[in-house]
Protein backbone atom coordinates (compact mmCIF):
# COMPACT_ATOMS: atom_id res chain seq x y z
CA UNK A 1 0.00 0.00 0.00
CA UNK A 2 1.72 3.36 -0.55
CA UNK A 3 1.09 6.64 1.43
CA UNK A 4 -0.92 8.02 -0.34
CA UNK A 5 -3.72 4.77 -0.93
CA UNK A 6 -3.05 4.50 2.76
CA UNK A 7 -4.05 8.15 3.57
CA UNK A 8 -7.07 7.94 1.68
CA UNK A 9 -8.42 4.86 3.49
CA UNK A 10 -9.03 7.28 6.53
CA UNK A 11 -5.81 5.80 8.39
CA UNK A 12 -3.12 8.47 8.02
CA UNK A 13 -1.61 6.96 11.14
CA UNK A 14 -0.78 3.60 9.27
CA UNK A 15 0.70 5.66 6.44
CA UNK A 16 3.55 6.87 9.53
CA UNK A 17 3.46 3.24 10.64
CA UNK A 18 3.95 1.66 7.16
CA UNK A 19 5.29 -1.18 8.61
CA UNK A 20 3.74 -0.99 12.02
CA UNK A 21 0.55 -0.62 13.76
CA UNK A 22 -0.81 2.46 14.06
CA UNK A 23 -1.24 3.75 17.72
CA UNK A 24 -5.07 3.65 17.26
CA UNK A 25 -4.94 -0.38 16.25
CA UNK A 26 -2.52 -0.70 19.36
CA UNK A 27 -4.83 1.06 21.66
CA UNK A 28 -7.07 -1.36 20.65
CA UNK A 29 -5.69 -4.76 20.52
CA UNK A 30 -4.49 -3.49 24.11
CA UNK A 31 -8.01 -3.58 25.24
CA UNK A 32 -9.03 -6.70 23.69
CA UNK A 33 -5.13 -8.41 25.36
CA UNK A 34 -6.18 -6.94 28.90
CA UNK A 35 -9.63 -8.04 29.10
CA UNK A 36 -9.30 -11.35 28.23
CA UNK A 37 -5.59 -12.16 29.42
CA UNK A 38 -5.24 -9.42 31.68
CA UNK A 39 -1.80 -8.86 29.93
CA UNK A 40 -0.95 -4.74 30.33
CA UNK A 41 0.13 -3.35 27.11
CA UNK A 42 1.80 -0.44 27.63
CA UNK A 43 2.30 1.52 24.48
CA UNK A 44 6.35 0.88 25.23
CA UNK A 45 5.46 -2.74 24.14
CA UNK A 46 4.61 -1.59 21.21
CA UNK A 47 7.21 -2.27 18.87
CA UNK A 48 7.54 -5.73 20.76
CA UNK A 49 4.30 -6.23 19.83
CA UNK A 50 4.72 -5.65 16.14
CA UNK A 51 7.67 -8.09 16.06
CA UNK A 52 5.35 -11.00 17.44
CA UNK A 53 2.70 -9.95 15.14
CA UNK A 54 4.53 -10.49 12.20
CA UNK A 55 4.71 -14.11 12.24
CA UNK A 56 1.18 -14.03 12.33
CA UNK A 57 0.74 -11.42 9.81
CA UNK A 58 3.03 -14.35 6.76
CA UNK A 59 1.15 -17.29 8.60
CA UNK A 60 -1.96 -15.90 7.71
CA UNK A 61 -0.94 -14.97 3.96
CA UNK A 62 -1.60 -11.33 4.76
CA UNK A 63 0.12 -8.01 2.72
CA UNK A 64 1.13 -5.98 6.29
CA UNK A 65 0.17 -5.35 10.16
CA UNK A 66 -2.41 -2.79 8.62
CA UNK A 67 -3.94 -5.84 6.95
CA UNK A 68 -4.08 -7.91 9.61
CA UNK A 69 -5.50 -5.32 12.35
CA UNK A 70 -8.18 -4.81 9.65
CA UNK A 71 -8.84 -8.75 9.65
CA UNK A 72 -8.86 -8.70 13.48
CA UNK A 73 -10.29 -5.84 14.73
CA UNK A 74 -12.77 -4.54 11.77
CA UNK A 75 -13.74 -7.75 9.66
CA UNK A 76 -14.99 -10.64 12.28
CA UNK A 77 -11.31 -12.18 12.20
CA UNK A 78 -10.86 -11.68 15.78
CA UNK A 79 -12.56 -15.14 17.57
CA UNK A 80 -10.49 -17.11 15.37
CA UNK A 81 -7.68 -15.45 16.16
CA UNK A 82 -7.98 -14.81 19.57
CA UNK A 83 -5.90 -17.88 21.34
CA UNK A 84 -2.82 -17.51 18.34
CA UNK A 85 -2.48 -13.19 19.08
CA UNK A 86 -2.37 -14.26 23.16
CA UNK A 87 0.18 -16.56 21.79
CA UNK A 88 2.02 -14.45 20.16
CA UNK A 89 2.08 -11.34 23.39
CA UNK A 90 3.03 -13.63 26.02
CA UNK A 91 6.43 -13.96 27.56
CA UNK A 92 7.08 -17.22 28.00
CA UNK A 93 10.69 -17.31 30.08
CA UNK A 94 11.19 -19.73 32.52
CA UNK A 95 14.19 -21.95 34.09
CA UNK A 96 14.52 -25.33 35.64
CA UNK A 97 15.12 -24.50 39.74
CA UNK A 98 14.22 -20.90 38.65
CA UNK A 99 14.49 -19.06 42.06
CA UNK A 100 15.98 -22.16 43.39
CA UNK A 101 15.36 -21.04 47.22
CA UNK A 102 11.70 -21.93 46.69
CA UNK A 103 12.40 -25.26 45.64
CA UNK A 104 15.04 -25.51 49.20
CA UNK A 105 11.70 -24.04 50.86
CA UNK A 106 9.30 -26.90 49.59
CA UNK A 107 11.20 -29.87 50.44
CA UNK A 108 13.38 -28.51 53.45
CA UNK A 109 9.90 -26.93 54.58
CA UNK A 110 6.54 -27.09 53.22
CA UNK A 111 7.14 -30.52 52.43
CA UNK A 112 7.23 -31.56 56.28
CA UNK A 113 4.88 -29.16 57.38
CA UNK A 114 2.33 -30.42 54.87
CA UNK A 115 2.77 -33.73 56.03
CA UNK A 116 1.24 -32.91 59.24
CA UNK A 117 -1.77 -31.88 58.16
CA UNK A 118 -4.71 -34.16 58.20
CA UNK A 119 -4.54 -36.60 55.44
CA UNK A 120 -1.09 -36.73 54.96
CA UNK A 121 -0.55 -35.54 51.97
CA UNK A 122 1.88 -37.46 49.99
CA UNK A 123 0.91 -40.30 52.21
CA UNK A 124 -2.43 -41.05 52.86
CA UNK A 125 -3.17 -39.34 49.58
CA UNK A 126 -1.34 -37.52 46.89
CA UNK A 127 0.94 -34.37 47.30
CA UNK A 128 -1.64 -31.99 44.91
CA UNK A 129 0.71 -29.57 43.17
CA UNK A 130 -0.42 -26.84 40.51
CA UNK A 131 2.17 -24.56 38.39
CA UNK A 132 -0.47 -22.00 37.43
CA UNK A 133 1.32 -20.03 34.64
CA UNK A 134 3.45 -22.88 33.54
CA UNK A 135 5.36 -21.71 30.10
CA UNK A 136 6.93 -24.37 28.77
CA UNK A 137 7.00 -26.33 32.13
CA UNK A 138 10.53 -26.01 33.77
CA UNK A 139 8.69 -24.63 36.77
CA UNK A 140 6.16 -27.85 37.05
CA UNK A 141 8.94 -30.97 36.07
CA UNK A 142 11.32 -28.85 38.83
CA UNK A 143 8.45 -30.45 41.32
CA UNK A 144 8.53 -33.74 39.43
CA UNK A 145 12.18 -34.01 39.69
CA UNK A 146 12.21 -33.29 43.28
CA UNK A 147 8.91 -35.31 45.05
CA UNK A 148 10.40 -38.17 42.56
CA UNK A 149 13.50 -37.64 44.26
CA UNK A 150 12.16 -38.02 47.86
CA UNK A 151 12.14 -41.83 46.98
CA UNK A 152 15.89 -41.80 47.41
CA UNK A 153 15.74 -41.06 51.24
CA UNK A 154 13.39 -43.99 51.69
CA UNK A 155 9.71 -41.77 51.77
CA UNK A 156 8.37 -42.00 48.37
CA UNK A 157 5.77 -39.24 48.26
CA UNK A 158 2.73 -39.81 46.24
CA UNK A 159 1.88 -36.52 43.94
CA UNK A 160 -0.40 -35.63 41.40
CA UNK A 161 1.51 -32.43 38.87
CA UNK A 162 -0.62 -30.39 37.01
CA UNK A 163 0.75 -27.33 34.73
CA UNK A 164 -1.28 -24.90 33.22
CA UNK A 165 -0.91 -21.65 30.95
CA UNK A 166 -2.52 -20.01 28.51
CA UNK A 167 -0.21 -19.71 26.15
CA UNK A 168 -0.73 -22.87 23.40
CA UNK A 169 2.65 -23.28 21.69
CA UNK A 170 4.27 -23.15 25.29
CA UNK A 171 1.95 -26.00 26.95
CA UNK A 172 3.04 -28.36 23.06
CA UNK A 173 6.75 -27.39 24.27
CA UNK A 174 5.71 -28.30 28.08
CA UNK A 175 4.17 -31.78 27.06
CA UNK A 176 7.29 -32.49 24.92
CA UNK A 177 9.65 -32.34 27.20
CA UNK A 178 12.68 -31.28 25.38
CA UNK A 179 14.38 -28.09 25.89
CA UNK A 180 17.52 -26.24 23.99
CA UNK A 181 20.68 -27.78 25.57
CA UNK A 182 21.86 -24.69 27.61
CA UNK A 183 18.29 -25.07 29.72
CA UNK A 184 20.94 -27.53 31.64
CA UNK A 185 22.90 -25.39 32.94
CA UNK A 186 20.25 -24.40 35.88
CA UNK A 187 19.92 -28.06 37.04
CA UNK A 188 22.15 -29.17 39.83
CA UNK A 189 24.62 -31.97 38.33
CA UNK A 190 23.09 -34.59 40.71
CA UNK A 191 19.54 -34.34 38.97
CA UNK A 192 20.95 -33.77 35.75
CA UNK A 193 22.67 -37.29 35.72
CA UNK A 194 19.28 -38.72 37.36
CA UNK A 195 16.72 -37.26 35.21
CA UNK A 196 18.03 -35.67 31.88
CA UNK A 197 18.76 -37.25 28.89
CA UNK A 198 21.40 -35.43 26.23
CA UNK A 199 20.30 -35.80 22.73
CA UNK A 200 23.21 -36.63 20.36
CA UNK A 201 22.28 -34.28 17.84
CA UNK A 202 25.10 -31.88 17.66
CA UNK A 203 23.99 -29.27 15.25
CA UNK A 204 20.94 -28.76 17.87
CA UNK A 205 21.86 -30.17 21.41
CA UNK A 206 19.00 -30.53 23.32
CA UNK A 207 17.88 -32.84 26.73
CA UNK A 208 14.83 -34.56 27.25
CA UNK A 209 13.44 -35.52 30.54
CA UNK A 210 13.74 -38.98 31.03
CA UNK A 211 10.00 -40.44 31.04
CA UNK A 212 8.92 -41.00 35.32
CA UNK A 213 9.28 -36.99 35.32
CA UNK A 214 7.57 -36.33 31.96
CA UNK A 215 4.74 -38.60 33.11
CA UNK A 216 4.52 -36.83 36.03
CA UNK A 217 2.65 -33.95 35.23
CA UNK A 218 -0.37 -33.39 33.23
CA UNK A 219 -0.92 -30.33 31.39
CA UNK A 220 -3.58 -28.32 29.94
CA UNK A 221 -4.64 -25.12 28.86
CA UNK A 222 -6.18 -22.70 31.71
CA UNK A 223 -6.88 -18.70 31.06
CA UNK A 224 -6.62 -17.42 34.89
CA UNK A 225 -9.12 -14.65 34.39
CA UNK A 226 -11.81 -16.84 33.37
CA UNK A 227 -14.83 -17.05 36.04
CA UNK A 228 -13.62 -19.83 37.65
CA UNK A 229 -11.25 -22.94 37.33
CA UNK A 230 -11.39 -27.04 36.26
CA UNK A 231 -8.92 -27.40 39.14
CA UNK A 232 -9.02 -29.43 42.20
CA UNK A 233 -9.76 -27.02 45.34
CA UNK A 234 -7.47 -28.41 48.02
CA UNK A 235 -4.41 -27.96 46.35
CA UNK A 236 -1.46 -28.38 48.73
CA UNK A 237 0.95 -26.20 46.47
CA UNK A 238 0.37 -24.05 44.12
CA UNK A 239 3.10 -21.65 42.08
CA UNK A 240 1.95 -18.77 40.51
CA UNK A 241 5.14 -16.92 39.72
CA UNK A 242 6.52 -14.52 37.67
CA UNK A 243 2.94 -13.56 35.94
CA UNK A 244 1.31 -10.62 38.48
CA UNK A 245 4.04 -8.42 36.90
CA UNK A 246 1.29 -8.52 34.09
CA UNK A 247 -1.30 -7.73 35.54
CA UNK A 248 -2.52 -4.28 37.28
CA UNK A 249 -2.91 -4.55 40.88
CA UNK A 250 -6.81 -5.31 40.47
CA UNK A 251 -6.19 -7.72 38.03
CA UNK A 252 -3.52 -9.45 40.71
CA UNK A 253 -6.52 -9.37 43.76
CA UNK A 254 -9.24 -10.52 41.52
CA UNK A 255 -6.94 -13.71 40.29
CA UNK A 256 -5.27 -14.35 43.60
CA UNK A 257 -8.88 -14.58 45.58
CA UNK A 258 -9.77 -17.15 42.86
CA UNK A 259 -6.78 -18.93 43.44
CA UNK A 260 -6.76 -19.15 47.32
CA UNK A 261 -10.34 -20.63 46.59
CA UNK A 262 -8.17 -23.96 45.17
CA UNK A 263 -5.35 -23.56 48.29
CA UNK A 264 -6.35 -25.84 51.20
CA UNK A 265 -5.80 -23.84 54.49
CA UNK A 266 -2.04 -24.78 55.07
CA UNK A 267 -1.10 -25.11 51.61
CA UNK A 268 1.48 -22.81 50.22
CA UNK A 269 1.36 -20.08 47.49
CA UNK A 270 4.45 -19.28 45.91
CA UNK A 271 4.94 -16.11 43.65
CA UNK A 272 8.18 -14.61 41.84
CA UNK A 273 10.35 -12.99 43.74
CA UNK A 274 9.58 -9.49 42.35
CA UNK A 275 5.90 -9.62 42.70
CA UNK A 276 4.57 -8.25 46.20
CA UNK A 277 1.27 -9.34 46.93
CA UNK A 278 1.12 -7.75 50.51
CA UNK A 279 -0.96 -5.01 51.51
CA UNK A 280 -4.00 -7.26 49.53
CA UNK A 281 -6.92 -8.81 51.87
CA UNK A 282 -6.00 -12.32 51.70
CA UNK A 283 -6.65 -15.31 53.47
CA UNK A 284 -2.45 -15.95 53.49
CA UNK A 285 0.12 -15.46 55.77
CA UNK A 286 3.72 -14.56 54.97
CA UNK A 287 5.50 -17.36 55.41
CA UNK A 288 9.07 -16.47 53.53
CA UNK A 289 10.30 -14.54 50.19
CA UNK A 290 7.58 -14.68 47.95
CA UNK A 291 5.99 -17.48 49.92
CA UNK A 292 2.61 -17.73 51.56
CA UNK A 293 0.57 -20.01 53.72
CA UNK A 294 -3.20 -20.43 53.26
CA UNK A 295 -5.00 -19.32 56.48
C1 LIG B 1 7.29 -15.42 32.51
S1 LIG B 1 6.31 -16.87 32.38
C2 LIG B 1 6.54 -17.57 34.00
C3 LIG B 1 6.76 -19.06 33.94
C4 LIG B 1 7.04 -19.73 35.30
N1 LIG B 1 5.97 -19.55 36.22
C5 LIG B 1 8.33 -19.23 35.88
O1 LIG B 1 8.33 -18.44 36.82
O2 LIG B 1 9.40 -19.60 35.37
C6 LIG B 1 4.65 -16.19 32.51
C7 LIG B 1 3.59 -17.13 31.95
O3 LIG B 1 2.30 -16.63 32.29
C8 LIG B 1 1.42 -17.02 31.25
N2 LIG B 1 0.18 -16.22 31.30
C9 LIG B 1 0.01 -14.89 31.04
N3 LIG B 1 -1.28 -14.54 31.19
C10 LIG B 1 -1.93 -15.66 31.57
C11 LIG B 1 -3.29 -15.94 31.88
N4 LIG B 1 -4.24 -14.98 31.83
N5 LIG B 1 -3.63 -17.21 32.25
C12 LIG B 1 -2.69 -18.19 32.32
N6 LIG B 1 -1.39 -17.98 32.00
C13 LIG B 1 -1.01 -16.74 31.64
C14 LIG B 1 2.24 -16.78 29.99
O4 LIG B 1 1.74 -17.49 28.88
C15 LIG B 1 3.63 -17.25 30.43
O5 LIG B 1 3.88 -18.58 30.05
Amino acid sequence: MTISDDWRSGDGMASIHQDGLSAGDFARLAVIIEQYAGIRMQPSKRTMVEGRLRRRVRLLGLADLNAYCRHVLDEGGLNEELVDLIDAVTTNKTDFFREIEHFRYLVGTAIPALSRLPHHPGRDRPMKVWSAACSTGAEPYTVAMLLLDQARGGTPIRHEIIGTDICTEALAAAKAGVYPFDMARMVPAPFASRYLMRSRDDDTPTIRLVPPVRQAVRFGRLNVMDPSYPVPTDMDVIFFRNILIYFDKTTQYKVLTKLCGHLRPGGYLFVGHSETINNMDLPLKQAGSAIFVRS
